[in-house]
């Protein structure tokens, strides 16, 4: 099947070839004014300017004009947790009446109150729900996602959650990676075992989840009063013995260690990044390892957000994602994601669009195949209603610009 696109005002991200962006790199997003764009089978396979746009394409059917909105690649989210059960809106209500995130957690809510739910989930019931978020962000303009599990915390319940990621990799048009994150809080039953819970997932989720090919990477919540740079370098070390890459939660609430740990390891990206010194910036700005910042969690829990001037400017690689999950983060909506990094990380809006799809990419894997309008590319596009410029995409925090998203030959338009 072949589309062609005509009379986009703006199409964003053009590159003849693509590579990650750091430090300086991230400001550059190269824009053609007055474009086409032709997709064929699902591919990007040819746009240029709308004034050399070959007459035998207008003799075609195939043509779906856009209008004068705009065509940017569509978003890619590189951090979520969108296989939950149920919501947490009690806990919402606990912090707003002074509750902490930790003393939440210490008293069995947060991460272990959905556990709970989700063990109680059938596969099919926890598929609807993840399936409408799914449906939800792709309205929003997502058209790639890396979803992770975590809220199972015992074997059935990891190997459910990875079985529901994987189905869904199957049945969407979106680009799913899949993250083993088995180590994201300690069961109570072993939260004086640390050692037990180790070698559970060392012995009984990894070699099913090797076998069954159910995770692309590993993740572990390196973090005070979760899991320590030791721990969580012992069970990254296990994950990559049988070939999953790590992306680690790190220094979130404190000077975890999880940076270094990451550049150690060689992760593909360590991600939050809220509490980070010197030294920390450091060793992400001279690794290859992405730094994956998520400013809706920094919103939603009241912290400081991530330093991203400072991390810039020295140097880094910096992807923007979701965090999409029920006690930190309950909105999967890139757009607020790149206005809050605008607006209070101070991100220019082509840092932050660069951050959002191209970088967002790479830290999936899947930069060469997604992230920028690059011919070869899979054509996962978001088209907006027009707009004047594209800083006018975060500056209009809260207002729906999305028209809809094209994901190879499925097109979604408003
Ligand atoms: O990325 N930081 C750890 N994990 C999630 C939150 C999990 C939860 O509270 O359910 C996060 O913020
Ligand atoms: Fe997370």
């Amino acid at each position: 099947m072949t589309t062609i696109l005509i009379n986009i005002r703006l199409l964003v991200n053009t590159r003849t070839t693509s590579a990650l962006l750091r430090g300086k790199a991230l400001a550059e997003l190269p824009v053609m004014e007055n474009a086409y764009l032709v997709i064929e089978e699902g591919i990007i396979s040819e746009y240029g300017s709308m004034a050399d746009l070959p007459s035998r394409y207008l003799q075609q059917n195939n043509i779906l004009d856009i209008q004068g909105g705009s065509v940017l690649p569509a978003w890619c989210d590189s951090h979520s947790h969108i296989v939950f059960a149920g919501s947490r809106e009690g806990e919402f209500v606990d912090k707003i009446r002074g509750l902490s995130y930790e003393e939440i957690a210490a008293k069995g809510g947060g991460i272990l109150n959905s556990a709970n739910l989700l063990n109680k989930t059938s596969e099919d019931e926890l598929f609807r729900q993840a399936w409408e978020r799914l449906e939800e962000v792709r309205r929003q303009g997502t058209g790639a996602i890396e979803i992770k599990s975590g809220y199972g915390l015992t074997v059935d319940g990891e190997l459910k959650m990875l079985r529901v990621i994987k189905k869904l990799k199957e049945k969407s048009s979106l680009s799913i990676k899949s993250t083993f994150l088995g180590a994201h809080t300690f069961p109570l039953e072993y939260r004086n075992n640390h050692q037990g819970y180790l070698d559970l997932i060392k012995s009984s989720m990894l070699p099913v989840i090797a076998s069954e090919k159910l995770a692309d990477y590993i993740d572990v919540f390196c973090e005070q009063g979760f899991f320590s740079p030791e721990e969580s370098e012992d069970i990254c070390r296990a994950g990559m013995a049988v070939g999953l890459r790590p992306k680690i939660h790190a220094n979130q609430m404190h000077l975890s260690g999880g940076t270094q740990l990451g550049v150690k390891l060689g992760a593909l990206s360590v991600d939050h990044l809220e509490t980070m010194d010197e030294s920390a910036i450091q060793a992400l700005a001279h690794s290859d390892t992405i730094g994956t910042l998520l400013p809706t969690a920094a919103f939603f829990l009241r912290m400081p957000f991530q330093p991203a001037r400072s991390l810039i400017d020295s140097g880094c690689a910096i992807a923007l994602a979701t965090d999409y999950n029920p006690g930190s983060s309950p909105s999967g909506n890139m757009n607020l994601v790149v206005s809050m990094a605008c607006i209070q990380m101070k991100m220019l809006p082509e840092e932050a669009i660069n951050a959002a799809t191209l970088n967002g990419a790479y830290a999936m894997g899947l930069g060469s195949e997604l992230g920028s309008i690059t011919t070869g590319k899979k054509a996962h596009l978001l088209i907006t209603r027009p707009i004047p410029s594209i800083a006018f995409i975060p500056y209009s925090f809260g207002s729906s610009l999305i028209r809809g998203t094209i994901l190879g030959d499925d097109i979604l338009l408003g």
